[in-house]
């Protein structure tokens, strides 16, 4: 019999069993208990992905023991943010408990009853958006990993979920929406990580939470802090104020930047941060396109992508700039159009649903032409997976692929490359305490590399991370009693763009 070495946690202490292999970790805690005569307890009923009892942090993912095969040096662990009760059993009161007040059933008038007293029935089309959100098993993954329910009172995707499930059913008479307001549905920062671990594959942040933000929005339950970022919209097309020259409007910016013997030709979208705040980073991602055989083409008139309003409920505004977009990039010839910024190639790719070009991430592009030879560069880099261009778009080999590729680069993981920067679906701008706090994780996980350099492809991560690193920066001084700021090590924050800049 072949067999794997698995590790269980055992109220915080990991016991290492062998296992046959090609079993799933349910028959494999079975097979430990009966053959080492152990007695590890478990949680489990139907065995077949139906219940959600037997979920639990499986090598630092929260997943079904039933529906998972057991793998050698494979970690098993209690599911995360719940009280350990024994072994692998958590307990679950305090989602019972937030269940039962969040009013987890029907609210509905006399007068929606027929005269048998029954409740009148719905069409199918009135209920087709709560379909979506229904299927929960209770496995209480999506509580367990989500960053924001860990760094803030937020109640959680499951609970968020419930609401919508009430929100959009029009029987329901609650106000879901004032609930979902007072249980902190503007701390959830869109990062899908909910959505990745759902076994039912449910898509909360798409079909309950933003389009329960939708509705909040719509009856005054809104953070003033967005209404700023609205502002700035409506007056100057861009979500953040101009304080320099926009990219756009520099003059020694030209409308197309053509190759001899060109291997694709792009449109440019910029986004906000690009045009209005990182200019640089910008002309590195022209210079770095050509230097691959690329040609581009800027559309001077482009304007938002309209993700943080999309993001954040107002679909209103979301829906003119798309409009406005659709127009220009509709009718380019060009056989792509490329973005720098995950949030915007999340939107153009999935919010888009009417658009006639194809997106592509620049790291996406780089890799499907062609990598080009390197300078060497000796440096030390760590790589951030920003949400929208991980989960968002499926992206995450292509950026490792590029630093690879470079010479002399040393590459280094960091412990959670995927996990949140805290910076996403309006909470930098909306609840800047919770962005931090989750931030504050990512930064610390940053200097534990010791690298020179952290590299993503996400102006807004770029930006949040640079604050949070000079906040851990701040807070290690002020603990070690050092005098100066400057004798802690800066770690520089880098879109890929400018990094590739430097060894074209
Ligand atoms: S998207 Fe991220 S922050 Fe929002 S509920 Fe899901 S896991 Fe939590
Ligand atoms: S929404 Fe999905 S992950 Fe969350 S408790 Fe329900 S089934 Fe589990
Ligand atoms: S035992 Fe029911 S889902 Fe695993």
């Amino acid at each position: 019999m072949k067999t794997v070495k698995i590790k269980v946690s055992r109220n915080g202490v990991f016991e290492e069993y062998e296992v046959p292999e090609n079993i799933t970790v349910l028959d494999a805690l079975n097979y430990i208990n009966k053959t080492y005569n152990k007695n590890i307890q478990y949680r489990a009923s139907c065995r077949a992905g139906q219940c959600g009892s037997c979920a639990m942090t499986i090598n630092n993912e929260p997943k079904l023991a039933c529906k998972t095969k057991v793998e050698d040096g494979m970690k098993i662990e209690p599911l995360r943010g719940f009280k350990v009760i024994k072994d692998l059993i958590v307990d679950r009161s305090s989602y019972y408990k937030k269940l039962y007040n969040l009013r987890n059933y029907l609210q509905y008038d006399e007068e929606e009853k027929d005269k048998e007293g029954e409740l009148l029935s719905i069409c199918p089309n009135d209920i087709k958006d709560l379909k979506n959100v229904r299927g929960c098993i209770d496995c209480l993954s999506c509580l367990s990993i989500c960053p924001s329910r860990k760094f803030s009172d937020y109640a959680g995707p499951t609970f968020m979920r419930q609401l919508a499930r009430f929100a959009f059913d029009p029987r329901d008479k609650g106000d879901r929406e004032k609930e979902a307001y007072f249980e902190h549905i503007y701390n959830c920062t869109t990062c899908g990580k909910c959505v990745e671990v759902c076994p039912q594959e449910i898509d909360i942040v798409h079909k309950a939470i933003e389009k329960l933000r939708a509705l909040s929005f719509k009856n005054g339950y809104y953070l003033n802090n967005h209404l700023a970022v609205r502002e700035n919209v409506l007056k100057g097309n861009r979500s953040v104020v101009k304080e320099k020259t926009p990219l756009l409007e520099d003059k020694n910016i030209k409308e197309e930047y053509i190759v001899e013997n060109e291997k694709m030709r792009v449109a440019f979208f910029t986004g906000c941060l690009v045009d209005y705040r990182l200019q640089d980073v910008g002309k590195s991602a022209i210079r770095v396109l050509n230097a691959h055989g690329i040609s581009v083409i800027i559309p001077k008139n482009q304007v938002c992508c309209g993700s943080p309003f999309l993001r954040t409920g107002q679909r209103d505004v979301a829906h003119k700039l798309k409009k406005h977009n659709l127009n220009i990039f509709n009718n380019l010839d060009v056989d792509a159009v490329v973005t720098i910024c995950a949030g915007c190639g999340s939107t153009l790719k999935n919010d888009y649903v009417e658009k006639d070009f194809k997106v592509m991430d620049i790291t996406e592009l780089l890799n499907n032409v062609g990598l080009i030879e390197y300078k060497p560069l000796d440096i030390k880099v760590t790589y951030h997976d920003p949400c929208h261009l991980k989960r968002g778009q499926g992206i995450y080999l292509e950026p490792r692929n590029i630093l690879k590729n470079m010479p002399n680069l040393e590459f280094i993981e960091m412990e959670i490359p995927d996990q949140c920067c805290g910076a996403g679906g309006g909470v930098r701008s909306g609840k800047p305490e919770v962005a931090s706090a989750i931030g504050k994780r990512k930064a610390k996980m940053i200097y534990d590399t010791d690298a020179d350099c952290v590299i993503t492809v996400c102006p807004f991560c770029e930006y949040h991370i640079r604050d949070s690193l000079n906040k851990l920066k701040s807070e290690k001084a002020k603990k070690e009693n050092l005098k100066d700021i400057k004798d802690i090590k800066d770690i520089k924050v880098m879109n890929i763009a400018s990094l590739l800049d430097k060894v074209i």
